[in-house]
């Protein structure tokens, strides 16, 4: 045995089925222990146990095994644990641990205090999420738990020092270590792991005793292989642990059989429609299974990832392209469309996390929505008043937009609802919308500063009001505006300068009457809307980054086709033009109520300006990149009047400023903009983007001009905005290359 042994000398395990078995090799395996003593009631299998290494000794009776030994593990079926502790109370040392490895936490709780009574004992109670349908100890496997979770239900008592061993015992098993209440754990486990063992051991039953049983086993597939592979799991051990859960596991089968009932009353009166709601809805969330698992976007697996840009020098940049569809049109086309009468039918979406995000919560609302595929999205509109209340939280990921208009739409739903997000959007400020909401009726509660969670009570009657923005917001203004399609009378709001208006834009496309007057735009409550065709344009804002790109970098000629020219987005290309850019906007059209054109644009010998405050609102998404401009361009670019990008998904002055200063760039911070002196020499170095898509992007663009490599981190956020990016950096002469790292 080793010399040096991390963390307890004696440990003992009762019971060496898999579990135990397997976490007695682990524990030897990795010289956790100095020695592991066993204890198993079939003498063979206790024998072979310690002929295969399993374990270092064979005790003769439990309390002999549990002697001397500072941690006790109970790896018994759970219905067999009294028993045993009755044995194991007589041994016990007064300084040892006990834990347990069974599925359920409540029934061994009991069982301590039936067992112990008052006496003091040290308890935590534990579950490693991982198993197999062998069982036995010639199963016993020490990589068992490599990888998998191990909950851990200490009571409030507990000795941290005791907690911490225990912790750092599963850890050098290689498992992930969480904690939570008995309950909780109890809760969670009937409906993830004890309902579908009951399920598959059900299935396999009714179809062998189907009267064609050998036929139907013969053809069975991969399906049914896949679907029934616990059906082998010991019955012993699973007839334990549903008398042991019985509570909430007759919860979840009544939640389940009901769900049943549905599918099949739909099957019955050929409701093609639920069918397709629920299995789409399943299969969204089983396609985005571990990323729903890690709390984190919902929707592809990059933001797992640690990804770092890589990027050399370029020379010129070239080509044709098409960037992906625009952002904010997308959020709104799954909104609208989801409130439509009939099926809107969706081109060019953005295939990014964030609209994806809002697309996921309204199949979460109960909307069957088809695709993405390709950027084609078809939404079977359920109405006005047709959304359902989501079973859990609604998770918008990174996306401040998505989180501010639902925001308005929720606040008039009959039900309640929650909103949550990732680390970047939990810091952002939603004051600004949850307060004239509230003035509307609503009744919205924030976490501390105004800052999600949001949790939205259902069933508030709203009244129209006039609202004057402090801040030209376009996420305000729709937030209030959809709020509106449900208040009593008419809701007005007036920007202090002007914001995108897509959201009016659109309305008006699904036939809803959209008033504007001068700075103010109104709707009136108790409308509906009617499905549309959607062709969103190209993003301007990810355009944006190879408008700086083919402008700084020499030679260049690059056209961009189909960007959205909204009048209210075009603020980039103003401020590039001002500053001497050469970008011609040819085919000017409209498709379905957005302006869109193709740019070209050609380098040019760019100069500092003082940047006009009326085109800030206009290009608040683009100024990252437009700073990577100034820096390339002769004389001093200032910008004034832009403290909203401290509330972006960083604060985008600070963090740019940071960034260009790692690249040996000096520029002088504002309260509410920057000074950049132009012509500054950019060299390589290492620059965070913290997690802000456009930052991480805007660098890259910077690596054109650079002397030497640049390395950006913390960019698998990208894919919220812009997927795709590296492929389509990379073809117009950008040396991008990425690393992943799992997190
Ligand atoms: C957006 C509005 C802007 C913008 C964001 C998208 C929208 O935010 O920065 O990326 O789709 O309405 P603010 O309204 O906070 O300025």
């Amino acid at each position: 045995m080793a010399e040096k042994t991390a963390g307890f000398e004696r440990v003992a395990i009762i019971g060496l089925g898999l579990i135990g078995g397997s976490l007695a090799s682990a524990i030897r395996q990795g010289r956790l222990a100095r020695t592991v003593v066993g204890y198993d009631q079939k003498q063979a299998d206790l024998a072979l146990g310690l002929e295969m290494g399993v374990i270092d000794e064979a005790a003769e009776s439990i309390a002999a095994a549990v002697r001397g030994a500072e941690l006790v593990v109970i790896a018994v079926p759970v219905r067999a644990t009294a028993k045993v502790l009755r044995e194991v109370r007589s041994g016990l040392e007064p300084y040892a641990l006990l834990t347990d490895v069974g599925s359920t936490k409540a029934s061994f709780v009991d069982a301590v205090k039936d067992v112990f009574g008052e006496t003091p004992v040290s308890v935590i109670p534990g579950h490693p999420i991982a198993g197999s349908e062998k069982s036995g100890v010639t199963a016993a496997n020490p990589e068992l738990f490599s990888g998998h979770k191990v909950i851990l239900t200490p009571p409030e008592t507990v000795d941290p020092v005791h907690l911490g061993k225990l912790r750092s015992l599963w850890q050098g098993c290689g498992a992930t270590v969480l904690t939570m209440s008995v309950a909780h754990h109890d809760e969670v486990l009937a409906a993830t792991s004890h309902l579908p063992h009951l399920i598959a051991f059900s299935l396999v039953d009714t179809l062998a005793g189907e009267d064609e049983n050998l036929e139907i086993f013969r053809y069975a597939a991969g399906g049914f292989r896949d679907f029934t592979r616990i059906a082998a799991s010991d019955p012993v051990m699973w007839h334990d642990i549903f008398l042991s859960n019985q509570q909430a596991v007759l919860r979840v089968i009544d939640h389940f059989t009901e769900d049943l009932g549905q599918l099949r009353a739909a099957i019955a009166d050929q409701d093609g429609a639920t069918l397709l709601r629920v299995f789409s809805r399943a299969k969204a969330a089983r396609d985005h299974f571990s990323k729903m698992l890690s709390g984190q976007a919902y929707v592809t697996t990059t933001s797992q990832k640690q990804i770092t840009f890589r990027l050399q020098s370029g020379d010129r940049v070239s080509g044709d392209i098409r960037v992906p569809g625009d952002k904010s049109i997308s959020h709104r086309s799954i909104m609208l469309g989801a409130l439509a009468d009939g099926v809107t039918e969706v081109a060019g979406f953005l295939e990014g996390e964030d609209s994806l995000a809002t697309l996921q919560a309204f199949r979460d609302m109960g909307v069957t929505i088809e695709g993405p595929d390709n950027g084609h999205v078809r939404i079977h509109g359920v109405g006005i008043d047709g959304l359902q209340a989501p079973r859990g939280p609604l998770y918008l990921g990174n996306s401040g937009t998505a989180m501010r208009l639902f925001c308005g739409l929720l606040a008039a739903q009959k039900f309640d609802s929650r909103l949550t997000g990732d680390a970047s959007l939990s810091k952002r400020p939603m004051g600004r919308v949850a307060d004239p909401l509230r003035t509307m009726g609503a009744t919205i509660e924030t976490a501390n500063g105004g800052r999600p969670p949001l949790v939205i009570e259902g069933g508030c009657t709203l009244k129209g009001i006039h609202y004057d923005m402090p801040v030209a917001s376009a996420q305000v203004k729709s937030c209030l505006l959809l709020a509106g399609l449900y208040a009593e009378g008419t809701t007005f709001v007036t920007e202090p300068a002007p914001t995108r208006d897509h959201t009016e834009r659109m309305l008006a496309g699904f036939g809803y009457d959209v008033r504007r007057e001068g700075a103010t735009a109104s709707v009136t409550g108790g409308g509906r809307l009617t499905a549309t065709a959607i062709d969103v344009p190209a993003d301007i804002s990810s355009a944006a980054f190879f408008l700086v790109a083919a402008s700084i970098a020499p030679d260049s000629d690059l056209t961009l086709r189909h960007v959205g020219m909204n009048p209210t987005r075009v603020g980039v290309i103003n401020i590039l033009r001002l500053m001497g850019a050469n970008i011609e906007v040819l085919d000017e059209r409209e498709v379905g109520g957005e302006p869109v054109a193709d740019l070209r644009v050609r380098s040019a010998n760019l100069k500092g300006i003082r940047i006009p405050m009326d085109d800030v609102p206009l290009a608040i998404d683009e100024f990252p990149v437009l700073f990577i401009a100034a820096t390339c361009a002769e004389g001093t670019t200032v910008l004034q009047g832009a403290e909203e990008l401290r509330v972006k998904e960083s604060d985008r002055i600070q963090v740019m400023a940071d960034g260009l200063a790692q690249l040996g760039v000096k520029t002088e911070v504002t309260e509410d903009g920057i000074i950049i002196v132009g012509r500054q020499a950019i060299s390589g170095g290492k620059v965070d983007s913290q997690g802000d898509h456009r930052i991480a992007m805007a660098f890259a663009v910077a690596s054109l001009v650079a002397t030497g490599e640049i390395e950006v981190t913390d960019c698998a956020n990208v894919a919220t905005s812009f997927p795709g990016f590296v492929e389509l950096a990379q073809s117009v002469g950008i040396q991008i290359a990425t690393e992943e790292e799992e997190q």
